[in-house]
């Protein structure tokens, strides 16, 4: 699978990543420990190496279950955890980049995965309660105490990048990204790619939306996050089904699956270094690793474009 060199970085990651938020629970209907741990080895037996997980999804399950997949095969993988989400005994999530917070953080993520050092330390999501440069002088320390490789953002603007690099060399953001939401081809994509930090981006098939089985299928959305997607509206159904039917049969034309054609546009874009996708067992994983080998011409992508501004002006109308 190709690599692609991480902003200002010696890490070299796979074009398709692994997430793993569904693999924690909690906010997706309930995931399989063992499938989740066979979705991990399979990609990476299939040139991924580049798995993304964090604390706060399942309150450590995520980790664990990497820990515990990529035993004996630690040289293979990128692994890319995050900071910022703490819990409380109730499980409440908030956030938290306090230095006292992030130093005991460090510790419980190399616990969890069973590492010495983590390849990509992530802010999870800003903090407003915490001065920004508090949080990166702080995870500079820890970067210079050798437990991570490189610091990366997560959810981050152009405003706190800015400030955030006062403090330390930042060579990633993971920012949502999917042919359904295109919001950081304004001001985020182009500042990253000024500044080669590269992006890593998550939800490419927006949660599973664009697989096509919720609307064409005739699968029942779970009772989870998903529920209240806004392309699953009464008024939004409609003219998504249209679209998803169009993007569909192009995916048809070129031999792969419509959610592999939705991960291949988004690592089509210029400055995307890696797709971000979720998969709670092996089938998933193989599926959406052939995205790798979809090759988008000049007028596939024109395609595409049309199909999103024809359901984009149908999404106007019905509002
Ligand atoms: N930094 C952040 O704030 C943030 C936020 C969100 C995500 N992320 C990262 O990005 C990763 C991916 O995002 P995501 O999980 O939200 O969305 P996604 O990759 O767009 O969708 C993944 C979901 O789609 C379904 N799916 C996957 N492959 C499929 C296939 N071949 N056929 C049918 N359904 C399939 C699965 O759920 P079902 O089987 O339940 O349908 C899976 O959990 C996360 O795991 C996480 O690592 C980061």
């Amino acid at each position: 699978m190709e690599l692609r060199r991480l902003g200002d970085s010696t890490l070299n990651v796979s074009v398709i990543g692994l997430g793993t938020w569904v693999m924690g629970g909690v906010w997706w209907a309930e995931p399989d420990d063992m499938q989740s741990i066979e979705a991990i080895k399979v990609s990476l037996e299939n040139g991924v190496n580049l798995i993304d997980t964090a604390p706060a999804y399942g309150y450590g399950r995520a980790e664990r279950l990497v820990g515990q997949a990529i035993k004996g095969m630690r040289d293979k993988v990128v692994i890319a955890t995050k900071c910022g989400l703490v819990w409380d005994e109730k499980g409440n999530i908030s956030n938290n980049l306090k230095r006292d917070s992030l130093l005991r953080e460090i510790d419980a993520s190399l616990e969890r995965l069973g590492v010495d050092v983590i390849d990509l330390y992530q802010v999870h999501w800003p903090d407003p309660n915490t001065p920004i440069k508090e949080t990166f002088e702080t995870l500079e320390e820890i970067r210079q105490s050798g437990k991570i490789r490189y610091i990366g953002v997560s959810n981050f603007s152009v405003e706190q990048m800015e400030e955030a690099r006062k403090y330390a060399k930042i060579v990633s953001n993971q920012p949502p990204y999917s042919m359904f939401n295109r919001g950081i081809e304004k001001e985020i994509l182009p500042y990253c790619r000024e500044n080669n930090i590269g992006i890593l981006a998550y939800s490419p098939m927006e949660r599973g939306i664009l697989t096509g089985k919720f609307h064409l299928d005739g699968v029942e959305p779970p009772d989870d996050l998903r529920r209240n997607h806004f392309t699953l509206s009464p008024e939004a159904f409609e003219p998504t089904k249209r679209c998803l039917s169009r993007l569909r049969q192009l995916a048809e034309e070129k031999g792969c699956t419509l959610g592999a054609l939705a991960i291949a546009w988004v690592i089509h874009q210029d400055g995307i270094k890696s797709a971000l996708v979720g998969a709670r067992n092996a089938q998933q994983a193989r599926q959406n690793i052939m995205a790798a080998e979809v090759a988008l011409s000049k007028n596939d992508l024109e395609r595409i474009e049309e199909i999103l501004e024809d359901w984009q002006k149908e999404l106007n109308r019905a509002k």
